[in-house]
């Protein structure tokens, strides 16, 4: 069965756009000394924001991607974090920015850092575009977040419902009306 579901929109394409260029302005700071940055978007959910971010960050970068998955079409994570496909680059003495969508449980962050981490950056920084510090299961935190927000079902800006909604310009709440229909 699939739920039919409205989406009332929580976070204009406008709000996100001013909040990431306040963002970038402090990332370039703090990495202003660097030779390069490699920016490591976690696929799929932050293909948008780390699309929006890079074109802020006037720094040399290398774009990465690790591709990262725990929710399948659930809506509950599975606290299992498969690493689906990994970093095309060597990170090991270099100045690393992991870019997520959403920090959630935290499972898939915390994940990530141990494995990042455990190849000896010289520095390994995190962004968040959205924290949900409610439902926190796993210690993690990133350095740098978008916005804060209630335990909302939120999609839109990369962030999926079954796959769905990715390509919304702005995050959206997902409000489930009715009943179920068969898929
Ligand atoms: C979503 C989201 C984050 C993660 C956050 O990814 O993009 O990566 O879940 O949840 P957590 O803090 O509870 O781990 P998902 O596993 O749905 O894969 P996707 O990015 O391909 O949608
Ligand atoms: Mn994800
Ligand atoms: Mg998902």
């Amino acid at each position: 069965p699939q739920r039919t579901y409205v989406i009332d929109e929580m976070i204009s394409a406008k709000s996100i756009a001013a909040r990431i260029e306040a963002l970038a302005r402090e990332i370039r700071e703090e990495f202003r000394d660097t030779d390069k940055l490699v920016v490591v978007g976690l696929l799929r959910g932050s293909f948008v924001f780390i699309a929006d971010l890079v074109r802020e960050l006037d720094l040399p970068v290398e774009v990465d991607f690790l591709e990262a998955s725990s929710y399948d079409n659930a809506m509950e994570s599975s606290r299992e974090v498969r690493i689906l496909k990994d970093l095309r680059g060597q990170i090991e003495g270099r100045d690393v920015l992991v870019v997520e969508d959403i920090v959630d449980t935290g499972f898939t962050l915390d994940h990530v850092l141990h494995l990042l981490g455990s190849r000896h950056p010289k520095k390994l920084k995190t962004i968040a575009l959205l924290d949900k510090p409610s439902r926190r299961e796993a210690p993690v935190r990133a350095d740098w977040i978008g916005f804060e927000i209630p335990d909302e079902f939120v999609v839109g800006y990369g962030i999926d419902f079954a796959q769905r909604n990715r390509n919304l310009p702005y995050i959206g709440k997902v409000r489930f009306t009715g009943e179920d229909v068969p898929a």
